[in-house]
Formats: structure tokens, C-alpha cells, sequence
């Protein structure tokens, strides 16, 4: 009976739905329900959300604090514009003025997602400063509307590129093992020449042209890539040197997938701008904003912000943000993440010893990613930039016939399980990693 459910949702989904990032009508797996660190399709196999989903569902699934706290908003105002006062989106709002640090943030202004947060950012940007110009890094993704496409780094921006948006530049962000380089041997000198390089950038673009720079605190699609120590505050040096602002992408690594309340805390910098989405509702209701410094509230204060969206504070959404919220605080999930974090990153370097077809590890927190190269002395990668090849997208599925379903981009296994996975969930499932990684090592490495 699950069985025939099960191929009816393929077939509804194969005939009607557009597939994003993919060609419509292709193989789908249908998915019946969640809970835990875990979701069933309908044949009733179980699988471990060791990605939590696009790296969303921070606090697992069906999580009944979030889920009562709906139901409760359900009863008694499901919707209410903009426009108007509603006790959740007043005490979200609040609640992330506070987490994200009174001293330096003043407002939020909510949206529906990542794209729109980043989307709404910019306008932000070039309203206050009166310029135009967004520098944002190639290893990135900050969303698929048209700015924020056109603000991504990575090729997912190339259709938006066609009739474009104008005053997008681009610039490279280092990484360290791509580059050649050793984590906490080379990092003075790659911040050092990457820092020299965009100084030049902006010079010949116009520093005075230049609204903003839009930067992921820890770019997450684009491989967990951790930026040579100094880096980030050489990059707010930068922004005030030439009146820039500086804004955070958060959506990803935000609401302690870095073991943080937001990653940019675990630097030496703040931002003026923190665009969140993701884990401020783990996804039951979509949710998105901007944490907008007392600078920039103050202008609008005193300036129209001509901005707006029919569901900004959606209500539902800002109850489920608030319990969301809650729930980080009161269960202590930052400190779990740190437990948790020795054990993911001791088994990750482990396999990096072990394996040929590991490059390099790197953790931080809950989130994490394992570089697959072809040949480990040269670091040869798995696969081409922007060129599919059949190993990768091998490497899910055996994961994923195995229980383990994850993600990853170009040549990264993703690991970031939900923030509450326990240590014997992860005893049980990361050794499959190890199990899938040593058939790499056989079929696919010199
Ligand atoms: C860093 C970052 N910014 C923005 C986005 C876009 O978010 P959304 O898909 O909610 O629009 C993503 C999505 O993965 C992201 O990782």
C-alpha cells in the first residue's frame, strides 16, 4: 500500500513539479516522513539527515517544541501583513538583536529565505551608501533570485548572468588546500597577498563606488572552506578603510552550525549587515531576514527603506523562529556542538590519514566537508571544476544505500548533521563513511 503511495508521489512529482538545479522529470526519491535526525521513504527505509538538509534542519525534524508552538500560532492568527504588530514577529526580532549583540545591531527585517535576506541586503547597501557596486568572492553562493545569483560566486550564477544585473564584481577568496597551501603553516602570507589583491581590486574599481562586500563568514555549498587566519578582520579593515559595508552571509552557517550563535562570532570582527535564513525556524516554516547595524537602522529611521514583502513577519514563521530559538538557548546547543565537534573531527582527520581519496578534512563545529581528490600527492581533484563526472555523485548514492544521506558540491562530501545528533547516532553512521570512502580508494584514486 506505501509501496503504490510512494510511486504516486514519484509520478505526480516526475509529471507536474519543476526540478530545481536538475532536469524535470528525472529519478526522485519520494519521502513519506521525518523525525529525529532521520526520514523513511515509503518503501520504510530509514535514512540519517547527515546534511540536515541542505544544512536547514539544525534542530532535527518534528521537533515538538517547534511543532506545538504552530499549532499553538495556528489558533490564534495564522497571517498578518507587514504592515501590522504581531507578538512573534516582535519578539524575534528582538531575540536576534539580542543573540547577534545589542551593542552593535539595532533591527531586523524579515523575509522568506536565503535569497531574498542577501536580495534585501543589498538594496540596504546601496540606499545608504549611494553606491552601487557588490563585491562578493567566485567560491560562493548566496542565492537564486536575480541579485543574489548575480552576487554568487560559484557557476550556479550563470544563467542570471544572462541580461545580468549590473555593479556585480567578483573577487577570490583563498583556500587554502586548493591553493596549494598548509593550514597554520601559510596562512599569514595567503591573507597577507589576498588582502593586497582585493585592495588593488577595489582601487581600480572605484572604492567609492563600492556599496558593500557580501561574504559567507564561512562559505558552506562551496566545501566548508575556512579562511586563512586574519582574513575575514583584514576584510572589515578594508570596508572601513574605504566606508564599505560589510556584509554577513549567515544563512547557512548561522544559529550554531559553527558551535556559535552565528559563525562571524568565532572572529575578530562584526559585521553591518547579517543575512540569516535556515536554522532560525530549521525549516518548518521558511523564514529569512536581515540584523541590520544601528547605522544603518538609524537611516531608516529617517529614510523611506523601500523594501517590502507580503509575508515579511510572516506570523506562523516568526512563531516557529521564536521556539526555534528558544530551543538553542535552553537545551545548551552550543555546547553540544563542541562535544560533538572532537568526535566528527577526530573521526574526519582519521580519514584523511586513511584514505588516498581524502584530501583534507575540515570542521568546524557541526559543519564539515572531506575534499575527495584523485591523487592525493598532487591534489588532483575528483573532478574538473564545473565539469560532472560519475564518481561523485557514486559516492551519495552508496551513502545513501547505506543510510547516509548527504550532499556536497564539486569534489565535498558535506557533513553536518543536525546539531542535536547524539554520540552514539554518530558512532553508528559515521563509520559508513569510512566504509564507502575505502571503495573510493580502490575504483577511483592512481
Ligand atoms: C550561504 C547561503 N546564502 C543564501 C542561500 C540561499 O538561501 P535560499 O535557498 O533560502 O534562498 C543559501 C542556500 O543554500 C546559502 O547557503
Amino acid at each position: 500500500m506505501n509501496k503504490e503511495k510512494g510511486q504516486e508521489v514519484v509520478q505526480l512529482h516526475q509529471q507536474y513539479v519543476m526540478q530545481s538545479w536538475g532536469k524535470s522529470g528525472g529519478p526522485v526519491m519520494p519521502v513519506e516522513r521525518a523525525e529525529g535526525i532521520y526520514f523513511w521513504d515509503y518503501d520504510g527505509n530509514k535514512y540519517a539527515d547527515m546534511s540536515s538538509l541542505l544544512v536547514c534542519s539544525n534542530l532535527g525534524h518534528s521537533l515538538p517544541e517547534i511543532v506545538e508552538a504552530i499549532k499553538a500560532q495556528t489558533e490564534k492568527m495564522c497571517f498578518m501583513a507587514p504592515a501590522y504588530a504581531s507578538e512573534p514577529k516582535g519578539q524575534l526580532a528582538k531575540k536576534l538583536v539580542e543573540v547577534a549583540g545589542k551593542e552593535h545591531f539595532a533591527r531586523v527585517f524579515f523575509t522568506n529565505g536565503g535569497a531574498e535576506s542577501n536580495e534585501n541586503a543589498i538594496k540596504m547597501a546601496r540606499m545608504v551608501t549611494g553606491r552601487t557596486k557588490i563585491f562578493s568572492c567566485y567560491r560562493s553562493y548566496h542565492g537564486a533570485t536575480l541579485g543574489a545569483s548575480n552576487a554568487s560566486g560559484d557557476w550556479r550564477r550563470f544563467a542570471s548572468e544572462i541580461g545580468g544585473a549590473n555593479g556585480f564584481v567578483k573577487f577570490m577568496n583563498p583556500h587554502m588546500y586548493r591553493d596549494g597551501y598548509e593550514r597554520g603553516v601559510d596562512d599569514e602570507r595567503v591573507t597577507k597577498k589576498a588582502l593586497h589583491d582585493l585592495e588593488d581590486q577595489l582601487c581600480y574599481e572605484g572604492p567609492q563606488n563600492v556599496a558593500a562586500i557580501l561574504m559567507e563568514s564561512i562559505v558552506g555549498a562551496n566545501g566548508v572552506i575556512l579562511p586563512p587566519k586574519g582574513y575575514m578582520e583584514g576584510i572589515r579593515a578594508l570596508c572601513d578603510k574605504y566606508g564599505i559595508l560589510m556584509i554577513c552571509d549567515e544563512v547557512m552557517s548561522g544559529f550554531f552550525r559553527t558551535g556559535k550563535w552565528f559563525a562571524w562570532q568565532n572572529f575578530d570582527f562584526v559585521p553591518d549587515m547579517i543575512t540569516f535564513a535556515k536554522g532560525v525556524t530549521c525549516g518548518y516554516v521558511q523564514l529569512g531576514g536581515v540584523i541590520v547595524s544601528h547605522r544603518i537602522a538609524k537611516y531608516f529611521e529617517e529614510n523611506v527603506l523601500q523594501c517590502g514583502l507580503t509575508y515579511s513577519g510572516h506570523t506562523l514563521a516568526c512563531a516557529a523562529g521564536v521556539a526555534t530559538l528558544k530551543y538553542y538557548e535552553e537545551h545548551h546547543i552550543g555546547e553540544h556542538v563542541a562535544e560533538m565537534h572532537e568526535i566528527v573531527n577526530d573521526f574526519l582527520q582519521k580519514m584523511v590519514e586513511k584514505h588516498a581519496c581524502v584530501g583534507e578534512a575540515r570542521c568546524i563545529g557541526l559543519f564539515a566537508c572531506l575534499e575527495i581528490v584523485k591523487n592525493k600527492q598532487t591534489r588532483e581533484p575528483m573532478q574538473a571544476y564545473n565539469t560532472p563526472g560519475p564518481v561523485m555523485p557514486w559516492i551519495f548514492a552508496e551513502l545513501r544505500k547505506r543510510g547516509f544521506s548527504t550532499f556536497g558540491r564539486e569534489n565535498n562530501v558535506e557533513v553536518c548533521p543536525p546539531l542535536t545528533i547524539t554520540k552514539e547516532e554518530l558512532e553508528e553512521y559515521l563509520p559508513i563513511l569510512d566504509e564507502v570512502l575505502t571503495l573510493v580508494d580502490e575504483k577511483f584514486t592512481d
